[in-house]
């Protein structure tokens, strides 16, 4: 029997692609047309007076103006509860204006020939050292990136690891790289994070033992500027580095070296991804409230939360952004989670999930939120066969000439009215097309909103000492040196709690 044929279908656009910049020359991204194309924008149109108990109103948002406006400038200011050991978190916000070219340069330049040399790249990390890098990857390259050859990946093959414990996750991604040269990026702020420290230990064990010359070559690490183990190490061994800044924390860290050096691997272009965070910063400049989508954003979530909301459904038709989602989901939780705060968020993949939780975001208690990653075009279009006997009474499709990506688009705007008239207030943020500069609007846009939203629910956005007490336990339960007094009072603690197994 020989192998399927794609009979009529057209080449997939998703392989290789990458956007046509526009047309100006000395600012490829500046062209009124490319930006025409490619603008972020919030839809509001269900969110106000949906019917029954939590109801939005416009005048909600109009009430919380002045807090947000002077939440805006105190952020512009350094001002209020934004500090981390004494340094204020706001290295981001300038951050897509401020990088050096020359470094920009400089990682396209390493990377590149790293990628020539090497059949794989795996990219070490947990939190903000890895969900940012994973969803950019996932949202802008091919589904089954690793199956493709060399040539349509102009990449590497790119794995992620220390994200998680699981030993036979661990081991199935060793089988993939047997064989191969591999290259490896450990990220850590800290450098102790036992996920990405485990992890390291065994691929740098591995890549020593296969080449022992060469090992030094293949790894780099990306940490904190002077402290810290990684740091000590890449120091002692002589492995390349790059900076995780001082003024940026974990999940605001995707445009910093954290995310740069793994997408440039992955043969992302970073400049496009840097020029689309500059331009969201230009737009939040704007002091207009509904001019500005980073503040209405961070209004309409805060406005939902004061009236009940929850839980926020992030729900997107596109498989590529679901990582998207879920790097909303470590954003805004992380660091709106403190002091009895914040909005659980809830990613989800439309339509899959409409067959299952979507009953209870229609019809269950009315404490939840809708936003809408909403992919305007996708690459591909598919279109849907006629066939001889019509059982499934689908002929119409194909007589109207609607095609799979116009059925996505109605997966989004018929639960948008569905769930608004069952209750959920909403909001859509269309994006165009996937590109690295509509990604990079979007994060800088989260990144904003969330940052007020901080100083709205009174606490600071940029800290997370919930999970510094998780990584504690964790370190007295192994057994770490320097927790013996937490294990003993843990011990002591958990000998108090009853014990129920049924
Ligand atoms: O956002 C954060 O700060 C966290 O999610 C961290 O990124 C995560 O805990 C990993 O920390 P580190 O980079 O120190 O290993």
């Amino acid at each position: 029997m020989k192998g399927l044929e794609l009979t009529g279908m057209e080449q997939n656009r998703t392989v290789r692609r990458r956007i046509k910049r526009g047309e100006g020359e000395n600012n490829p991204y500046g062209s009124k047309s490319f930006l025409n194309a490619n603008r972020i924008v919030l839809d509001a149109t269900y969110l106000f007076d949906s019917p029954g108990k939590g109801a939005i109103k416009k005048g909600d948002l109009e009430a919380l103006i002045p807090e947000i406006m002077k939440a805006d400038r105190m952020l512009k200011d350094n001002q209020g509860d934004i500090f981390d050991n004494g340094i204020p978190m706001t290295g981001w916000l300038d951050l897509p204006v401020t990088i050096p070219v020359e470094h920009i340069k400089e990682i396209i330049s390493v990377t590149k020939e790293l990628g020539r040399e090497t059949d794989a790249f795996v990219s070490l990390g947990i939190g903000g050292s890895y969900l940012g890098i994973e969803a950019t990857f996932r949202a802008l390259t091919h589904t089954f990136f690793n199956r493709l050859s060399r040539d349509e990946r102009g990449a590497p093959e790119i794995y992620f690891l220390g994200n998680n414990l699981d030993p036979d996750c661990f081991r199935d991604t060793l089988d993939m790289l047997e064989g191969k040269r591999v290259a490896v990026n450990v990220i850590s702020k800290s450098g102790t994070t036992t996920e990405t420290a485990v992890a390291f230990r065994i691929i740098e064990k591995l890549l020593e033992e296969s080449w022992p010359d060469k090992a030094q070559d293949l790894i780099l690490v990306t940490t904190d500027k002077e402290k810290g183990a990684l740091r000590s190490l890449a120091g002692k061994k002589g492995y390349r580095t790059f900076v995780v800044p001082d003024d940026i924390g974990g999940r605001f860290s995707v445009l910093s070296d954290v995310g740069l050096v793994g997408l440039a691997m992955a043969n992302i272009d970073i400049e496009e991804f840097i020029a689309g965070f500059a331009r969201m910063r230009e737009i939040a400049l704007n002091d207009d409230f509904w001019k500005n989508p980073c503040l209405v954003h961070a209004a309409a979530r805060h406005a939902a939360w004061t009236k009940g909301k929850k839980i926020e459904v992030v729900a997107t038709n596109s498989v590529h952004l679901y990582p998207v989602a879920r790097w909303m989901e470590q954003l805004f939780p992380e660091s709106e989670g403190h002091e009895g705060h914040g909005m659980w968020v809830a990613p989800a993949l439309y339509s899959e999930k409409l067959h299952a939780n979507g009953q209870m975001v229609q019809d269950g208690e009315r404490n939840i939120f809708e936003t809408f990653l909403y992919l305007k075009e996708h690459e591909n279009g598919i279109d849907i066969p006629a066939t001889a006997d019509d059982l499934d009474g689908l002929n119409f499709l194909p007589e109207k000439g609607i095609d799979m990506n116009f059925l996505n688009r109605k997966v989004i705007k018929g639960p948008a009215y569905a769930h608004y008239k069952g209750g959920v207030p909403n909001i859509t943020i269309e994006i165009p097309r996937r590109n690295a500069f509509n990604l990079g609007q979007l994060y800088y846009m989260m990144e904003r909103s969330v940052a007020i939203s901080g100083y709205l629910m009174g606490h600071n956005p940029f800290v997370q000492p919930g999970v510094e007490a998780y990584k504690k336990a964790m370190f007295a339960m192994i057994g770490k040196p320097g927790y013996e007094e937490i294990a003993q009072d843990m011990k002591e603690d958990i000998k108090e709690i009853e014990k129920v197994r049924v």
